[in-house]
């Protein structure tokens, strides 16, 4: 048997079932055997079932996976047969992916979950690990209710949050409860490119469907508790948010305005940022960056151009602190959508989970 745990990807073919393919090519700890997808892929090898629409060019599609015959995700019984476990990006409806995902969790394959069906599901984790790790901790709950003993769901949130929601927990102790946040949120974000969706040269959209609730929602969360078998949210920070669309191909900026109840100056909001760590950090997971966060003195920083790629895509970039009029503070932030807020993401709460032993070996 491979030392490695073996990953079935249910959407290996779409944008960010392309990007879980190209981050696990040479994982320390996970290998990539079984990828599924609609049945309009089924039967083709990888290569030809994404040939014409693979994303991530200059990146090339590892050699690995190119001659992996693409299953049906709906053929469970053949995608689960080899794997350990599961990564989820499909893009469906709700209700199919939440049916979809409790089928694989029930046939007792742990699923780590890209996709928002399961993010309000009480006893289902979503999690950034270096915040929130301890909420995995729901997952016995979870397998009783599911009646599985190794299977189950684990989330990440949704990628806009990852640029603001990371500065709110590193300054938690100063108990912020007021947030306005505008998000500028890349086209990768929608699954497309320059190609697929030209009237976006040039323009910015107001609407991301159903993004603005996510940003204002998730964070909470994140910042819940595990109470009495499942996650009950925090009452606050209150967040309000409008969501854009931008001419941007990756990197989800953040221009947040934050309310404390409790008063700190400059120096101490800023070392709070880069003294904040957690677990991926102390254990050195394979995917957790060194610096989670880290601040930038320029006042023309984080550029997308320039920044978004810090860490290999898994840091949050945060700048331009300074204090506002109306609020407290204001700041800027930038994060990775496809890599720190989708399979990187993932990857990383995967990582948490073998460590944890809720994905072992079958
Ligand atoms: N893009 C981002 O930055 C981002 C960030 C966070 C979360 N998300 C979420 O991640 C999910 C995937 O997003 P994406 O941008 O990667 O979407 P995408 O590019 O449209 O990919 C969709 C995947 O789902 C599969 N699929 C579609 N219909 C199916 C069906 N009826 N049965 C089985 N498989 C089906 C597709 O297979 P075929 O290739 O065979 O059609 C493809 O593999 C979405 O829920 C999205 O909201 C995306």
């Amino acid at each position: 048997m491979s030392e490695k745990l073996r990953a079935a990807i249910l959407g290996g073919t779409g944008m960010v079932g392309q990007r879980f393919i190209s981050l696990l090519a040479d994982h320390p700890w996970f290998e990539v055997t079984e990828i599924a997808a609609s049945p309009r892929s089924a039967g083709m090898t990888y290569a030809e079932a994404v040939q014409g629409r693979w994303k991530l060019d200059p990146l090339p599609i590892p050699e690995k996976v190119r001659n992996i015959v693409v299953k049906s995700v709906d053929d469970v019984a053949a995608v689960t047969a080899d794997v350990d476990f599961c990564f989820s990006a499909l893009n469906m409806s709700k209700e199919e992916i939440r049916a979809i995902e409790e089928t694989y969790a029930k046939a007792e394959v742990p699923v780590v979950s890209n996709n928002s069906a399961h993010r309000w599901t009480p006893d289902v984790p979503m999690c950034i690990p270096e915040i929130n790790p301890e909420h995995m901790e729901v997952i016995p709950f979870q397998r009783k209710r599911l009646a599985t003993s190794r299977g189950f769901i684990a989330v990440k949130p949704n990628c806009s949050i990852q640029s603001y929601t990371p500065a709110l927990a590193a300054w938690k102790s100063l108990d912020p409860y007021e947030v306005v946040v505008t998000t500028y949120q890349a086209i990768s974000g929608a699954g497309k490119n320059f190609q697929d969706w030209p009237e976006m040269n040039g323009n910015i959209i107001p609407y991301i469907s159903g993004e603005e609730e996510k940003s204002e929602k998730e964070p909470l969360r994140i910042f819940g508790k595990l109470e009495n078998g499942v996650i009950v949210p925090s009452a606050g920070p209150v967040i309000t948010s409008q969501c854009l669309r931008v001419p941007v191909m990756y990197g989800h900026t953040a221009a947040a305005f934050v309310r404390f109840r409790k008063p700190a100056d400059k120096d101490e909001l800023i070392a709070k940022l880069r003294e904040f760590r957690g677990i991926p950090q102390q254990l050195a997971l394979p995917s957790a960056p060194k610096q989670f966060i880290r601040y930038m003195e320029e006042d023309n920083r984080p550029q997308v151009q320039l920044d978004v790629d810090y860490e290999r895509g898994m840091g949050v970039s945060i700048g331009r602190l300074r204090e506002d009029t109306v609020y407290d503070w204001k700041f800027v932030g930038l994060s990775h959508n496809t890599i720190r807020g989708a399979a990187g993401g993932a990857v990383e709460c995967a990582e948490l989970l073998k460590v944890q032993n809720y994905i072992q070996h079958r």
